[in-house]
């Protein structure tokens, strides 16, 4: 059963996302809040019924998960894995290793280098372990790059170089032998210097024997900035190389306050990016980075932005919803 009894739906009018991505032999995603998600009955009824995948927005993260060394918090994560289940929705899990949203117990203590290689290892060990089965796929490393393609400069790095990203994939492959495996990063929508790098690094990881099995390209896009037009490109490039893509955290920002015709550009930038993932083979899946307006990141992190995602603050479909679903039945994809 996909609803509860008294989860009301807004009606689009329209048959749902997940149902035209599957006729496509794709995912459709988001990423949820799990607060919200245990508040608002409306927004359950509709992240049931457009959307067959689902990523906790934050709270697989390693500050939510393991707030103190050695003690795991799976509640949030938990009861949105369980919502998936009885939803018949698939899990991205998000995300194992990466700079941000990291312990204080992690950051501001000086360990050495096998201490801090073995509390990753205990952590992706522990973590993958516990939703094992559960998960579709894992975004195992997150961010590693910078725009100019060079490595990101954080702990892991530090304490362990460049192979902390190959040792991340056999730990995690190693606590679920069934998941798929993905590097994850922003601003690699494009071909340009930080995608290059990107490639140059699943390939090594490859020819290295590493379980990397999927790219995501985050795509937080704006519609003040150009749109990524060598995506398809790019997803092809990286197919070539024997791995998956994934469009894994679309939004569409925009200045606000929005207007038609603000709008208007936005559903184009949204079908775009869709058309390009129902083009190639390889891209298993699309996930936009919150479904509604009312609880999105943009207009926290990005100052004088906002409605970036398909749907407005009162759960009602966008223009962008309307091109994302145009856009699904219109294709035939390969
Ligand atoms: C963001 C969440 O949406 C916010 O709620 C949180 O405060 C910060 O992180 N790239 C990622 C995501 O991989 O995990 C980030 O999510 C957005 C950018």
């Amino acid at each position: 059963m996909r609803y509860a009894e008294n989860d009301q739906m807004p009606s689009t009018g329209r048959a749902p996302l997940r149902d035209l991505a599957q006729a496509q032999h794709k995912l459709i995603g988001s990423a949820v809040d799990t607060s919200v998600l245990a508040s608002d009955a409306a927004y359950r009824a509709v992240l049931a019924r457009e959307f067959s995948s689902v990523t906790p927005e934050n709270v697989m993260k390693w500050q939510l998960v393991e707030p103190q060394r050695g003690v795991f918090d799976y509640t949030a994560a938990d009861s949105l894995v369980q919502f998936a289940r009885e939803h018949d929705q698939v899990v991205r899990g998000h995300t194992l290793v990466w700079h941000n949203q990291v312990p204080r117990w992690l950051t501001e203590a000086a360990f050495t280098t096998p201490e801090l290689a073995d509390i990753l290892h205990e952590h992706i060990l522990q973590e993958v372990a516990h939703f094992r089965g559960n998960i579709n796929a894992w975004d195992v490393v997150n961010e590693p790059v910078n725009d100019d393609g060079t490595w990101r400069d954080t702990i892991w790095l530090r304490a362990l170089g460049p192979d902390y990203v190959g040792l991340a994939f056999r730990w995690a492959q190693a606590a679920d032998p069934q998941a798929w495996l993905y590097l994850n990063d922003f601003n690699v929508e494009s071909i340009g210097p930080k995608s290059d790098a990107m490639y140059a690094l699943v390939q090594d990881l490859l020819a290295r024997g590493t379980p990397v099995h999927g790219v995501g390209l985050q795509a937080h896009l704006a519609i003040e900035l150009e749109f990524p037009s060598t995506l398809r490109q790019n997803l092809e490039r990286f197919a070539a190389l024997g791995v998956h893509v994934a469009i894994t955290e679309a939004d569409v920002r925009i200045p606000l306050p929005p207007t038609p015709a603000k709008l208007a550009i936005q559903a184009e930038y949204f079908a775009r990016l869709l058309q390009a993932c129902l083009e190639v083979r390889q891209c298993v899946s699309f996930t936009v980075w919150g479904f509604t307006d009312a609880h999105s990141w943009v207009p926290r992190a990005f100052a004088g932005q906002g409605a970036g995602t398909p749907f407005d603050e009162q759960l009602q479909p966008k223009p962008a919803y309307v091109a994302l679903s145009v856009v699904l039945r219109a294709t035939v994809s390969p």
